[in-house]
């Protein structure tokens, strides 16, 4: 009986996590899909912003999104492509992405210093985002001590971690981005 009881309990909590897991990665996929040119095109891979028109929109619900969808004239064209469902799944994600906090670094030709706050001991995402024309590898000893990331021209990756206290630099070539944890 108590193996029955354990067994059944093992696999709700299974099916539970498989089930929002499967949302979250349907809603992304959406997010990078919808219209064929994806959400991102103009929100960044993960919402960020990317520096492209139409900004963060993490953490925005349903009610945002349908009134940009009416209103937006560039996403006038994605308002009669998304059904209920999918706006929601949508929506659901976007929040669920709002509850990780983020940096977003653009690293482009140009010299720049940039600076970022974020808060400490706070499951974060930082967005790395590759405008220039050729592949880049950045060191991330704040993830582990050799740790490190690749990003290909034009794409965009993210690396997720729990800021300990201290500030962050973070550097490619005349890019430089400080990230002070608070
Ligand atoms: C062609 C570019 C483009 C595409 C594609 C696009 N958007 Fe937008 N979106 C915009 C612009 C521009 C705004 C207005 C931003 C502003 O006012 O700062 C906006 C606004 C929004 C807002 C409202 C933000 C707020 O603060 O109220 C949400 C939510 C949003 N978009 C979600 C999405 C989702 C989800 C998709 C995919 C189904 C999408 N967008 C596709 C350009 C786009």
């Amino acid at each position: 009986m108590k193996i029955l009881l354990f067994c059944s309990l093992f696999f709700s909590i299974n099916f539970a996590y498989a089930d929002s897991k499967t949302l979250f990665e349907q809603g992304e996929h959406l997010f990078r899909t919808a219209g064929g040119y994806g959400c991102s095109t103009c929100h960044g891979m993960f919402a960020q912003g990317g520096g492209n028109v139409g900004g963060d929109v993490r953490g925005k619900g349903i009610d945002k999104l349908n009134r940009a969808l009416e209103k937006e004239p560039t996403m006038l064209l994605l308002s009669n492509a998304l059904n209920l469902a999918q706006r929601e799944l949508l929506a659901s994600y976007l929040i669920e992405l709002g509850k990780i906090p983020s940096v977003e670094w653009i690293i482009d030709d140009q010299v720049t210093f940039s600076n970022a706050s974020i808060k400490l001991g706070v499951l974060s995402q930082l967005v790395l985002v590759n405008k220039r024309l050729e592949t880049i590898k950045v060191a991330l000893p704040f993830v582990a001590k050799s740790s490190f990331i690749e990003i290909k021209p034009y794409e965009t990756k993210a690396v997720q971690w729990i800021p300990k206290e201290g500030t962050i630099e973070l550097v490619y070539k005349q890019s430089v981005l400080a990230i002070e944890i608070k």
